[in-house]
């Protein structure tokens, strides 16, 4: 592939993996890419690798600039493996006593994924590195996504090379912002939702930090995905929004069903906060992946889960939802219960405990039906969409 020019002498040298469907357990309808941009100054830096199996292609998009030999620094912005999968070959290639710049964490942790005995070069926070007439700088990002995560600055080009902040699996030609299609900002959300959610707290401190130091930023590239040149301003934007947990009003109702009747409970719950001017959204949990469920809720401000028992138990696809729910630590949402079942009953209060040990404020008591649901059941489930929807209403004024 021909190496994207991003600035005179900066490149996108990655590669387009056109075809995963599965980025450890995340749905990547739209593929990927594992972006690796060389710098080309007096020195000459890589910044990151790709996944094992796309080295050549790699080592191809850097020959078509300049001899791999050629390259002097190695910087690993991140040492999970679908940036780090081709370091063997790269240093193999470049020069295994050729320095790799890499957090503190970093040379730990590459060096717990390879037994290469590479000359490291970790750095701390906000230390430089001289290329010639531009400069590095890095800046340590734990948590985003690792905990040796590090961002690059190239402080001539104000150009912010971002690892897995700002990323989305998002496969294309087309490598700018103003150039992907419309659902670009669907793919960092759900980015956002499913990888980063959990760090929130973290990323939102470090992008105050960011926006008050008033460093400039013209462009950011990040690891996964197209590169922000249009406006940075706009995903910077949007990861304030959902790193402070803001929501819209708006309402899930996520469930499972064996004969219908959840299903029939979903339906009415939703048609009852409609009702309210709530925007609300019915997902049958067979029907969507656990991924873009989680993409639904992030700027959700109530979330309801219906279930039916099964066993003594919540459906199995119920509970799978809900613990990779509790991962992302989804915080301050309005919660409710609900669920069919034929003789024991259990999934409406084991569904409760999971929303409660998320602190969602619950709306109690949620609809529990047996059997089929009759006219004055799906009245009561109605009325309980309504009082979601209420609730909701009441607490985004
Ligand atoms: Fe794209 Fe955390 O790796």
């Amino acid at each position: 592939m021909k190496p994207t020019k991003i600035a005179d002498g900066v490149y996108d040298v990655g590669v387009i993996d056109w075809n995963i469907r599965d980025f450890h357990g995340y749905s990547t309808d739209r593929g990927t890419s594992y972006n690796a941009y060389l710098v080309v100054d007096e020195k000459i830096a890589l910044i990151d690798t790709v996944k094992a199996p796309f080295a050549d292609q790699l080592i191809g998009n850097i020959s078509q600039i300049i001899d791999p030999k050629k390259i002097d620094v190695v910087v690993s912005n991140h040492t999970e493996m679908d940036h780090s999968g081709a370091l063997p070959r790269i240093m193999h290639r470049v020069g295994e006593d050729k320095p790799l710049y890499c957090s503190k964490m970093g040379g730990k942790n590459l060096a717990s994924h390879f037994p290469n005995a590479w000359n490291y070069h970790p750095v701390e926070d906000g230390e430089e590195l001289t290329l010639g007439k531009r400069t590095l700088a890095f800046m340590e990002t734990r948590m985003i996504h690792w905990p040796d995560s590090m961002f690059t600055y190239l402080k001539e080009n104000h150009i912010l090379f971002s690892s897995d902040g700002f990323g989305q699996h998002y496969a294309g030609f087309d490598k700018f912002d103003d150039q992907a299609g419309t659902d670009l900002m669907v793919q960092a959300k759900k980015y956002y939702a499913n990888i980063l959610l959990l760090y929130a707290p973290r990323i939102l401190k470090l992008l105050e930090k960011v926006v008050a130091s008033g460093i400039q930023i013209d462009m950011i590239c990040p690891d996964h995905g197209v590169i922000w040149r249009q406006g940075p301003g706009r995903i910077i934007d949007a990861y304030l929004k959902w790193s402070r947990q803001e929501q819209e009003k708006k309402a899930v109702v996520i469930y499972d069903t064996m004969w219908k009747s959840t299903e029939a409970m979903a339906n009415a719950i939703a048609e009852g906060i409609s009702l309210t001017g709530v925007k609300v959204k019915p997902i049958h949990i067979r029907s969507s992946h656990r991924s873009d469920i989680m993409t639904e809720v992030l700027d959700a401000a109530a979330v309801v889960v219906g279930s039916p028992t099964l066993n003594n138990q919540m459906f199995p696809t119920v509970a799978d939802v809900l613990v990779y729910m509790k991962g992302l630590k989804p915080e301050n949402r309005i919660g409710g219960a609900f669920g069919s079942y034929g003789w024991s009953g259990e999934s409406v209060k084991l569904v409760t405990a999971e929303l409660e040990a998320m602190k969602f404020t619950m709306i109690e008591p949620g609809p529990r039906l047996q059997y089929v649901p009759d006219g004055a059941g799906i009245d009561a489930c109605i009325e309980y969409g309504k009082k979601i929807g209420d609730a909701v209403n009441a607490k985004l004024l």
